[in-house]
């Protein structure tokens, strides 16, 4: 019999308002009747975090370990080290970045997640986002609850999304779609970049232009709308320097991961107001604390902030998506197969299944 351990959200009363809300701890990912049926143990919890924590705990002889990228279990190296019984890492959601993917590798950890569970929630984020900073919607609705009306302080920084330059660090099922929708608003251009290029018919299909350099895509851009995988290669990709390329006054939104931008750099620059606004629901850690910049950071005109916490992938949409696709892992899991949706392989057999996350020998 397996024990599968998970690592997720409170949900308190709102668990109980909304049932359908599988990703927090009360509803436990709606598996607990259908693994406990079967003999297995199921622990869950939302302690993650000291030596102290459930999850330092119950990790020992854990088989599976499932985490979610909204409350993030860290899983660390010296975590895996501990985990003698642990055979696969499960994320309810898609992100495996709070795994060491290195260590998880080295023991031949299976790492998958629900690969497309939640990319057009997400995608509507950034849509929204983008909305949101390019017509300044914060600030005036900020006037409103606090019982004001200043039409042109509000209007002074709130401006078209049509006849921009709307450029995606990453073009994959996120930055694809964002790319989709963003057509209805007739920019000037649409740009990306990704180490692995798009098809000529589906660059047509989305009207995008492929740039090759990230320092010229970000030098060109109005907007520029971040949806890579954190990895290696862009743990603090967006610093100073790159920042320092942006176009002045030009708009960064940022649903993927929050290390991937250097957070006192992304302050400094809306604070000096070479970007108008940053926007976007990652955070490094999570959840983030009080002293975090990006809660109350501003441009000189006291607005330019989206933030949200981690909201964009858990709609209940998602949720119910989500639920579903990391009980399907776990069931191929306990039939002792390896038959899993291939999509949804971050590694196996000790080697990269997907070159979303930088690539290895074996990686194909
Ligand atoms: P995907 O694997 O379909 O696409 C990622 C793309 O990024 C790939 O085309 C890859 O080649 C590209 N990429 C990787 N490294 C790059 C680099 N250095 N520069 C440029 N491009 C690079 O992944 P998907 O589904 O689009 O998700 C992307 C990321 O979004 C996830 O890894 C996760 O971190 C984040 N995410 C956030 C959510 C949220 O709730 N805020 C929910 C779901 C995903």
């Amino acid at each position: 019999m397996v024990k599968v351990l998970a690592v997720l959200y409170k949900g308190g009363q709102h668990a109980k308002d909304e049932p359908r809300m599988y990703g927090c701890l009360e509803n436990e990912l709606g598996i607990r009747e259908w693994l406990e049926s079967q003999g297995h143990t199921y622990v869950t919890t939302d302690s993650k975090e000291g030596p102290d924590s459930v999850l330092d705990r119950e990790i020992v002889d854990a088989e599976i370990v499932i985490t979610t990228p909204f409350h993030p279990g860290y899983i660390t190296r010296e975590r895996i080290e501990k985990a003698k019984n642990l055979k696969l890492l499960v994320t309810a959601g898609v992100g495996s970045d709070h795994i060491d993917l290195t260590a998880a590798n080295e023991r031949k950890i299976t790492v998958a997640e629900v690969t497309g569970s939640n990319v057009t929630s997400v995608a509507e984020h950034v849509v929204m986002t983008i909305l949101a900073l390019v017509r300044n919607f914060v600030p005036a609705h900020e006037q409103i609850v606090n019982n004001e009306w200043d039409v042109a302080a509000a209007a002074k920084n709130s401006f078209d999304v049509e006849g921009k330059v709307i450029a995606t660090i990453g073009a994959g099922r996120i930055g694809q779609r964002v790319l989709k929708r963003l057509i209805a608003f007739d920019p000037k251009e649409l740009l990306y970049y990704d180490y692995q290029a798009l098809s000529p018919e589906l660059e047509k299909e989305l009207n995008v232009r492929r740039v090759d350099s990230l320092e010229e895509l970000v030098a060109q851009a109005d907007v520029v709308t971040v949806n890579c995988p954190l990895h290696e290669s862009t743990y603090g990709l967006v610093n100073k320097d790159l920042l320092a390329k942006f176009k002045k006054g030009a708009w960064l939104i940022n649903t993927a991961r929050g290390a991937i931008c250097v957070k006192e750099d992304v302050a400094a620059a809306l604070k000096s107001g070479h970007i108008r606004g940053y926007g976007g629901d990652v955070w490094f850690p999570q959840p983030a604390p009080a002293n975090h910049p990006w809660r109350d950071m501003r441009n000189p005109y006291g607005g330019g902030n989206a933030m949200t916490p981690h909201i964009s992938g858990t709609s209940i949409d998602a949720q119910i998506r989500y639920a579903q696709g990391a009980k399907n892992i776990i069931e191929t899991f306990l039939k002792g197969s390896k038959d899993y949706r291939p999509q949804d392989l971050i590694l196996i057999d000790g080697h990269y299944a997907t070159r979303a996350y930088g690539a290895d020998k074996k990686t194909k």
